[in-house]
């Protein structure tokens, strides 16, 4: 019942709109975010650092995990399945064999040619399972389980090239955004933004979407990005309402009674984010 990313995002290029990924760690956020998507109507991608999937046990329990809850949860709306900032080949084949409906192959740190061509590796792989594939170019910057680095903003050939070349389904293209926290006004580079969605005419993911202000959102949106990718703020909220219930309750020791409450506030700002990226109503 897992679907790709990618008549998701063609549909949303066309509509101007953009699909959420919002990165799940346990049984917990993923109810949450998968409620959300119900109650919006909006399709939605579930995304999954490998940190995350070695954090809860690898790619199979992951998997098994999502698909049982798609059946229990009676979710109807389109769900993705997606490895984020997948780091190699084998992870990637790794999580389309466990049931991964789509995966992003991270190569930013490599020199364009290597990485359009392990990236073209990847997307053969993919293609022939169904599963779709998110590429980068450039360097998103900050911290992101481990996985850090400074923005180097992307280039408009290189990106063209790996949409030629490789043959990707999305293409993360890095104009500045920042995984974790910004500091000010985050300052994405819309002009570059808009000459490489007119070049490429690939669906465009944002990462490091956590704190961008709605309208640097919507002007994202406006140049062609279809995916933004949400984690952080996620962490805040769901951390914030359990140091409430800790500091509200001494007696509190269930651990249900714990980390169930802040599933409540997962919801809540998926659900905002998807009506700020106008994918609610669009299953
Ligand atoms: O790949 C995941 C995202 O880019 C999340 O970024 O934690 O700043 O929301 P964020
Ligand atoms: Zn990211």
């Amino acid at each position: 019942r897992l679907v790709s990313m990618t008549d998701m995002l063609n549909k949303a290029l066309e509509e101007k709109y953009a699909v959420g990924q919002f990165n799940i760690n346990n049984l917990e956020w993923t109810q949450a975010i998968l409620q959300a998507a119900q109650e919006e109507k909006s399709p939605v991608i579930l995304g999954v650092s490998e940190g995350a999937a070695k954090y809860m046990g690898g790619f199979k329990v992951v998997s098994a995990m999502v698909n049982a809850l798609l059946e229990t949860m009676d979710i109807t709306v389109p769900v993705a399945l997606h490895l984020d900032h997948g780091s190699s080949l084998e992870t990637t084949t790794a999580a389309i064999n466990a049931g991964f409906s789509s995966v992003m192959i991270d190569n930013s740190k490599f020199p364009i040619e290597e990485n359009i061509a392990a990236t073209r590796q990847v997307v053969e792989y993919a293609h022939s399972k169904g599963a779709s594939v998110e590429a980068e170019v450039g360097s998103v910057g900050g911290e992101e389980d481990g996985v850090t680095g400074g923005v180097i903003y992307a280039d408009a050939q290189e990106c063209l090239r790996m949409v030629q070349e490789a043959k990707i389904d999305a293409l993360a293209a890095a104009l500045g955004s920042v995984h974790g926290d910004y500091d000010g006004e985050p300052k994405l580079g819309f002009d570059e933004m808009k000459e490489i969605s007119e070049l490429t005419g690939a669906p465009l993911v944002l990462h490091g979407g956590s704190g961008i202000p709605t309208h640097q959102i919507k002007k994202a949106i406006e140049y062609g990005h279809t995916k933004i990718n949400v984690n952080t703020e996620l962490q805040q909220v769901w951390t914030r309402r359990t140091r409430e219930v800790i500091a509200n309750d001494e007696k509190v020791y269930d651990p249900r009674k714990i980390i169930g409450p802040g599933k409540e506030n997962i919801t809540e700002t998926t659900k905002a984010k998807m009506r700020e990226f106008g994918s609610s109503n669009k299953a």
